[in-house]
This record gives structure tokens, sequence and C-alpha cells, in this order.
């Protein structure tokens, strides 16, 4: 079967819902952090989310310019999987990047707000530490900022395949998709990996620059998941002969 690779559309929101809910949902610091927020608001809120990054695809006076893009099978329509890849301006700094700064309010209800704010927090200052991050550059793959930034704006970046799909190659082709522009270009593309996607990236060639790891026992002692792991990783442009 070939996969189609297409750009999303605004009506394509409430089956990217459902697939960011389906692929997370299992996740320890998804379990932690949103577990207790009712499904309906959680649908609700990543769908509108979605409307709005979609509908701000090529803006150009965006400081992040979104590619939001979908894998289809073609046999019968269903999108398996999707990628938001940001191209970020020379200049990049953390502290001004909207995707890592916290809301003051806004959390439905149920949040474990102690967990998310520092997890944001962290992922403000594992984006900080690698020089190159503040040449233009390629970044996706905010997995667990995905359900928050809603709040307040309507940057969304993230990967997930519904689990159906799994394996079946449709994450590979959404990672590959900025390969060709930004070897042309001799530019870096950066992702922020979970365990689950770690493998994957490595094999398209991104190679680790930095570790983030929290206790999300410390947010909800019986949870017993322990320590979580995210891997900051880069991949350098090839040279093109
Ligand atoms: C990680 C993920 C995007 C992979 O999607 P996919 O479309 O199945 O990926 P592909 O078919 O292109 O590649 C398959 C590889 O993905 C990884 N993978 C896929 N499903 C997996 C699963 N259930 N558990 C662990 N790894 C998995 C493996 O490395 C696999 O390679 P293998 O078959 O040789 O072990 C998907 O499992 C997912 O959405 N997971 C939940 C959300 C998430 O963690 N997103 C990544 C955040 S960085």
């Amino acid at each position: 079967m070939s996969l189609k690779l297409s750009y999303c559309k605004p009506d394509d929101a409430p089956q990217l819902s459902e697939i960011t809910l389906a692929a997370f949902e299992v996740a320890p610091r998804f379990i932690v952090g949103h577990g207790k927020v009712p499904r309906y608001v959680q649908l609700k809120r990543d769908e509108e989310g979605y409307r709005k990054s979609i509908a701000s695809q090529g803006d150009p006076n965006a400081a992040q310019q979104k590619h939001c893009l979908k894998v289809t099978d073609p046999t019968t329509g269903d999108i398996m999987a999707f990628a938001i890849w940001c191209w970020l301006p020379n200049g990049y700094k953390t502290e001004e990047d909207s995707q890592t700064q916290v809301p003051d309010a806004g959390f439905p209800e149920g949040t474990n707000e102690a967990l998310v704010r520092d997890l944001w927090r962290m992922t403000g200052q594992l984006r900080s530490e690698h020089p190159g991050r503040r040449e233009e550059h390629w970044c996706e793959c905010l997995f667990f900022l995905a359900f928050l930034t809603l709040l307040t704006r309507s940057v969304l970046s993230i990967i997930g395949t519904h689990p159906k799909h799994e394996r079946k190659g449709a994450a590979g082709m959404l990672i590959c998709w900025p390969f060709e522009r930004a070897d042309k270009q001799g530019k870096r593309c950066y992702v922020d990996s979970s365990v689950t996607g770690y493998k994957l990236y490595k094999r398209y060639g991104f190679e680790d620059v930095g570790e983030m790891l929290l206790d999300v026992d410390k947010y909800n002692a019986k949870s017993g998941y322990g320590v979580q792991r995210w891997v900051a990783m880069v991949r350098e442009p090839r040279k093109i002969i």
C-alpha cells in the first residue's frame, strides 16, 4: 500500500484530535498530567487548536512557520498519522518561543498544573542548550505541550500515529518531510523525543544533544511510573554533491 502525504485542511481537525488522544493517552506524563481532564474537553480543545494551526499555515508574518502534514490511507481516506513541523527564524530565543511560555491561567479542571508547568519550563531549558538552535532551523514534536498550547495560542508541534496504523511507515514519512529542503538550505532539524519516538529518530539520522528527566511520582506518589526521559535531538544537514 502506498501512503499519501499532504497538507492538512481545517476540516481534518476532529480526526487529528482523535489521533492525538489515542496516541498519547497511554503515556505516563499524560496520565498523571491530564488523565483527570474529561475526554470531551481534551478532544474539543485539541480540535480548536488544530483548526487554528492549520488555518495559520503559510502566514508570512507568523514567527513560527507551521506546516501541518498528514499521511492518509489512499484506500479508505483515513488519516493514519500527522505531524506539525515549524520553521524557526534566525535569532531564536527560547524565552520568546510561544511554545515554551507557561500560561498564567486557563488550565482545564483536572489538569495537574505543577507537572505541566515543570515540563513546560524544562522544555524551554532543553531548547536553549544547543547553540545551533539560535540559527534558522526546523523543529518538530513538542509532544506534551500539544494539549496546552491551545489555552492561549495556536501553536502546536507534534507527531502522532493512530495506534491501529502503527508500524506502516507513516511517521517515517512525516519525519523525513523537511530533509530535502533542510539539506538544500544547509539547515538543522530538531526534535524533542519521547522514549517511543527515540529509535525512529535515530534511524533517520538524529543525534542526542540533551536530555530531560522528570519523576512523575513527584506529582502523584501513587502513579508508580517513576522517572520519564525525553531527549533533544538534532539532524545535521547533509552535503549535497
Ligand atoms: C512513535 C510513533 C509516532 C511511530 O509511528 P509509526 O507510524 O508506527 O512509525 P513507523 O511505522 O514510521 O516506524 C515504526 C517504528 O516506530 C516505533 N514504534 C511504532 N510503534 C511503536 C510502539 N507501539 N511502541 C514503541 N515503538 C513504536 C518503532 O521504532 C518502530 O520501528 P520497529 O518496527 O523497527 O520497532 C507512534 O508510535 C506514536 O504516535 N506514538 C505515540 C505518540 C508518541 O510517542 N509520539 C512521538 C513523540 S516524540
